[in-house]
């Protein structure tokens, strides 16, 4: 992280197409140098076992890994020709302009908790990792169950015993990205050892079903993977750029707005405006026109960036996998980066939108039908609401 000066993936180096030490790698060593001047202890993060003698944690040099990844999807399946029934829509458009056919919706009993944590338990399944190992998750999430955050209920479905730490991180579509890079964050600063990294999300809550432009793109769902550290020869996320731009935020939106109706309270002669009405979210609202041009215009580009922080390029890359939200949007990154179909991943026909939950959930689909393979290497982007955007090359076992 630039902030604590662990891990300085925006610096600038000149990267040689042959060389196969990402930016983190080349941050990492000149951070060791830095170490060796000013303590006693060498490498770059910090293991936390303690040092009972000085009361200085050891820092010890450490890489991250994918070992384990598990996805859960609602048993509810909406056709674009149920939506035909309850908007002016067709099948033939979806299809055409967006790619999706079918989304899951979470009903009945169901919950995100609970599909975050099937996911979870199949990703440490894979990964031959006991619950009691868990030493944090991360639940990127727009939506969660609480508005304090759903990590902690995660923690405990699971039944991690120590109290690991569980929080949430907010960043909508880029949610995922987010959450797997600050899992290296936490396992190369942080001397972190085993880290849940769950996107889920369930936006049929937040969408307006009257809207044909919002509802016909999204689904609910959960993927997960576990990472793992590892040693520095074996770091398998190889670099990330990770950006955001607030003033996007009028393109795509889904925010706070106070209820209209005045309470009793509110007539006692106290301050005006006090106390405040209640108040709830609003159902997304998105202009995809301008959205549309923000993905394709950001991800080649951060894509791009993260290459060439891995000292990579375009024929490096076994596996080009991004937020599932629109086909064109991916066919138009593909051609962009010159990645040739077959070696595009691509589920959003099945589940449409699946936010957080799409990269995690289709790697997961890839990995266990045999599509990607222990080794091979993945550029992955996510984009959306924010705006927030960004990339990270990594590879996969
Ligand atoms: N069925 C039939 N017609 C429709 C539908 C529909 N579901 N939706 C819109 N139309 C109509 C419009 O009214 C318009 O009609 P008009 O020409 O008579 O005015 C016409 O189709 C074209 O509308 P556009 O909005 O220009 O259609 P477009 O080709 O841009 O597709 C879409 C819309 C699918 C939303 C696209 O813009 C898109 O995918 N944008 C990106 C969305 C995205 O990637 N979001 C990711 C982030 S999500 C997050 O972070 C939470």
């Amino acid at each position: 992280m630039n902030s604590c000066g662990f891990y300085a993936p925006s610096m600038k180096i000149s990267s040689s197409p042959s060389s196969s030490i990402g930016v983190n790698r080349i941050g990492f060593d000149l951070f060791v140098k830095k170490i060796r001047c000013s303590s006693e202890v060498v490498h770059g993060g910090v293991d936390r076992v303690s040092n009972t003698k000085s009361h200085v944690q050891r820092l010890v040099g450490k890489g991250c890994k994918l070992v384990g990844c598990g996805s859960a999807a609602p048993s509810l399946q909406i056709s674009n020709d149920d939506l035909a029934k309850i908007v002016d829509t067709s099948d033939e458009w979806i299809a055409a302009r967006t790619g999706i056919r079918n989304r899951r919706v979470l009903t009945g009993n169901e919950s995100i908790t609970g599909l975050a944590t099937e996911a979870a338990r199949k990703a440490l399944e894979m990964a031959e990792v006991e619950p009691d190992d868990v030493d944090l998750i991360l639940l990127c999430t727009s939506t969660p169950e609480d508005l304090f955050g759903g990590a902690p209920q995660i923690q405990k479905a699971l039944g991690c015993k120590g109290n690991p730490l569980a929080f949430d991180i907010t960043a909508a579509c880029s949610g995922f990205i987010i959450g797997l890079v600050s899992a290296s964050c936490y396992i190369r600063g942080g001397g972190f050892k085993n880290i849940l990294v769950i996107g889920a999300d369930a936006l049929s809550r937040n969408v307006d079903w009257t809207d044909r432009g919002t509802c016909i793109l999204f689904g609910d769902a959960a993927g997960a993977v576990l990472v793992q550290a590892c040693d520095i020869e074996e770091d398998g996320l190889f670099s990330f750029d990770l950006h955001s731009d607030g003033d996007g935020n009028r393109h795509l939106n889904a925010a706070v707005q106070e209820k209209e109706t005045d309470h009793e309270l509110g007539t006692n002669g106290s301050a005006r405006g006090f106390p405040p009405n209640e108040s709830s979210y609003t159902c997304i609202k998105m202009n995809g026109t301008e959205v549309f041009r923000f993905a394709v215009g950001t991800v080649p580009q951060t894509i791009e960036a993260s290459l060439a922080k891995a000292g990579l390029t375009h024929s490096d890359i076994d596996w080009l996998l991004l937020h599932q939200a629109n086909q064109r949007i991916i066919d138009g990154v593909a051609t962009r980066l010159e990645v040739p179909k077959d070696r595009v991943i691509s589920n959003l026909a099945n589940y449409g939108n699946t936010s957080a939950a799409s990269i995690p959930l289709a790697l997961d689909e890839a990995v266990r039908s045999g599509k990607v393979k222990q080794g091979q290497t993945i550029a992955t982007a996510g984009f959306g609401a924010g705006l927030t955007w960004g990339s990270a090359i990594l590879r996969w076992g």
